[in-house]
């Protein structure tokens, strides 16, 4: 098994934000370090020090916080990670990975690097089944990203649909997978 590698954990403004705590915690054991990189929506969710707590390193939100960083953050991030997981990923993200945007540090160091990437969505049930967000989940799928399918479960928004994050063991699993 594929231990001691260089993950970044991608966080986005979703209501299940706070697994994120647990992904870590799991990757951590099998003997990863991982990297949070949250998004700034996400912040509306869980803070940057409780990420980093659970990390154990700091939390990277946004380019232009570090005073004295003198090589931009995605190039650096992009070239040291093994993989890049995001868990939980909004429609928002997906929809501008997809479409190769990069207006912030997580999707910009998705562009940059050439790691395998796995992608975690959690979201509204009308968001997941609008052809918009199908469309984008295909086009990064055909691009050869890991699409770790949202489960049937308790919705912020309704009380049961599609769209509810994956359990942490088949996320887990499939970064496992992909590292092989
Ligand atoms: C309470 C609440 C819960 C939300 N949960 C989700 C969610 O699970 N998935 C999603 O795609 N968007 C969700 N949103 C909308 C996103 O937060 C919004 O699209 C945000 O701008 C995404 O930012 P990001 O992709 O930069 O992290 C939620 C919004 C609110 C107010």
């Amino acid at each position: 098994m594929a231990a001691g590698k260089n993950i970044l954990l991608g966080v986005t403004a979703s209501i299940s934000a706070y697994k994120a705590c647990d992904i870590i915690t799991d990757l951590r054991k099998l003997g990863h370090e991982v990297t949070v990189v949250m998004t700034k929506d996400a912040q509306h969710f869980i803070t940057p020090l409780t990420l980093q707590s659970f990390a154990g390193r700091e939390v990277i939100s946004d380019f232009f916080s570090v005073e004295g960083r003198v090589k931009p953050i995605h190039i650096e991030l992009a070239k040291k990670s093994d993989l890049i997981l995001i868990a939980p990923a909004s429609a928002d993200v997906i929809a501008k990975i997809s479409h190769g945007m990069a207006d912030d540090v997580l999707t910009c160091t998705v562009l940059a690097s050439t790691a395998p990437v796995v992608i975690a969505p959690a979201m509204n049930e009308k968001m997941l089944a609008n052809s918009f967000t199908q469309e984008n989940l295909k086009r990064v799928k055909d691009r050869g990203m890991k699409i770790v399918d949202p489960i049937h479960g308790h919705l912020v928004c309704s009380d049961q649909g599609m769209g509810h994050l994956a359990e942490n063991a088949s996320i887990v699993k499939a970064v496992t997978d992909a590292l092989r």
